[in-house]
């Protein structure tokens, strides 16, 4: 059998189970609004692409671009005129800004009901408790990948490698929810093949090019790679050497087209989700 999970596929799956969300609320439109600041190709990339999968699946999307040397207040300002637009149900930020903005205030300002990220304070806060509205795109997207394998998390030993905000730390979260007992390992753990070795379940989300090789896993080992690293050639690669690692792994993602279309869905699914969380309030 295959041991690839195919995230691209999830995704269309997924997507195409929200076409019945979507055509539930109508007459209202769901729509994310994209605010990117500065010159940074990938994070016009990253935008442009979640416009356009908005768009396919009849929702609405507007990307709003700020030059590099916006002002504080005047990034404050767009974030508030969108938290008040009734029309616009979730915002995202994309990061990273231009060193001179603090992400925090910014991230702070959103309208946490619009925070389709999940990154606002009391997002964050709820998803510790285990009570959130939202969970984090790419976290989620992971979470679905390994339910989709059928097999019980309840148990196993998840190894997370790296420990941002945006993945290691909310996905170490929603594992010890599935009953997973984890470890979280980063730039500082000392003999990390050790504990990869023992793995069930390897997250790996450190941003360096083939890190995990075959010989750092276990035989069985579900590998997600969360990893996206440009080459020299400008070719993309996980934190993963798929080539090893499959040829140990029950199940493996690859990249391109494993973590990446899983982000892409869930941050669609939050929209429906706010869109929906919205209606509810005004009711
Ligand atoms: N930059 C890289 N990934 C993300 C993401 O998922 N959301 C936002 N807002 N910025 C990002």
């Amino acid at each position: 059998m295959s041991p690839i999970l195919d995230g691209k596929k999830l995704a269309q799956a997924f997507k195409e189970n929200l076409k019945k969300d979507i055509e539930a609320l109508k007459p209202i439109v769901p729509r994310l609004d994209a605010i990117v600041v500065g010159d940074d190709p990938a994070s016009h990339i990253y935008v442009q692409s979640k416009k356009k999968a908005c768009v396919a699946l009849g929702m609405k999307s507007h990307i709003h671009t700020l030059p590099h040397n916006t002002k504080s207040e005047d990034l404050l300002k767009l974030i508030q005129s969108l938290n008040h637009n009734k029309e616009v149900h979730g915002i995202l930020l994309q990061l990273p800004l231009p060193q001179a903005l603090d992400k925090s205030l910014f991230l702070n300002a959103l309208s946490p009901l619009k925070d389709v990220d999940c990154f606002h304070p009391i997002n964050m806060g709820l998803l510790l408790e285990g009570k959130h509205f939202f969970i984090p795109c790419t976290p989620l997207g992971i979470l679905k990948l390994l339910q989709s394998t059928q097999e019980s998390l309840e148990g196993k030993h998840a190894v997370v490698l790296g420990r941002s905000t945006l993945v290691g730390k909310p996905i170490s979260l929603l594992l010890q929810e599935a009953n997973c007992t984890v470890t979280m390992c980063h730039s500082k753990t000392k003999n990390i093949f050790e504990f990869t070795k023992q793995a069930d379940i390897v997250v790996a989300a450190i941003g360096k090019p083939h890190f995990i090789k075959g010989e750092h896993i276990k035989k069985g080992a579900i590998v997600i790679d969360v990893g996206i690293n440009h080459t020299k050639n400008l070719e993309i690669v996980g934190d993963v050497d798929f080539e090893s690692a499959s040829k140990k792994a029950s199940w493996i993602t690859p990249v391109p087209g494993g973590v990446g279309p899983m982000t892409i869905a869930m941050l669609l699914h939050n929209t429906v989700r706010a869109a929906m969380l919205q209606k509810e309030n005004k009711q």
